[in-house]
């Protein structure tokens, strides 16, 4: 089992007391009602967008305090990228019509009005969606954001398509 899979495994059981200090920079966020409203919306298979978050930011945390990066910006930005109030999978009024291309700035538009985010932040929110959306990240920790985002997604993707992965991931958590 890979390092970044273990990470991946364990970020579906983290707590206060297992990842104190991962909780004491994200911890505001966590607590805030509109990031638990996260928990309402379907990300892939059955897993939440709320969960989807939390295994972004934690390994994003992980990676940029490995590399010697901005690992609090890093964790607190990616616990921002997906914040938007809708599911995806559902067309509703056309207001979140193209979604993919769309919703870095929706979710930014949204992280603004409940914190300050520094020029870093700014831009892990504004660039996690790269290569879909033509700017790319200006920074090496919007670079790792961006790319735990699609590493969990294509775990989430696997635990939904792939019966043999989806076991092995549900006896590992
Ligand atoms: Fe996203
Ligand atoms: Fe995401």
């Amino acid at each position: 089992m890979s390092k970044m899979f273990d990470a991946y495994v364990r970020s579906y059981s983290l707590t206060r007391e297992n990842a104190p200090e991962f909780f004491e920079i994200v911890g505001d966020i966590y607590d805030t009602p509109e990031f638990r409203s996260m928990a309402e919306y379907i990300q892939h298979a059955d897993i939440t967008r709320l969960q989807h978050i939390m295994s972004v930011a934690y390994l994003s945390y992980l990676t940029a305090k490995e590399k010697g990066r901005n690992y609090v910006s890093a964790a607190r930005a990616a616990m921002l990228h997906d914040l938007f109030y809708y599911d995806w999978h559902v067309p509703g009024d056309g207001s979140h019509r193209l979604h993919g291309y769309r919703h870095p700035r929706f979710a930014y538009n949204n992280a603004k009005k409940l914190f300050e985010l520094t020029e870093l932040e700014e831009d892990i929110i504004l660039r996690h969606m790269w290569p879909l959306t033509p700017k790319p990240p200006r920074y090496p920790e919007s670079m790792i954001v961006c790319l735990c985002d699609k590493y969990c997604a294509n775990r989430e993707s696997a635990i939904k398509l792939i019966p043999y992965f989806r076991n092995k991931f549900n006896s590992l958590r």
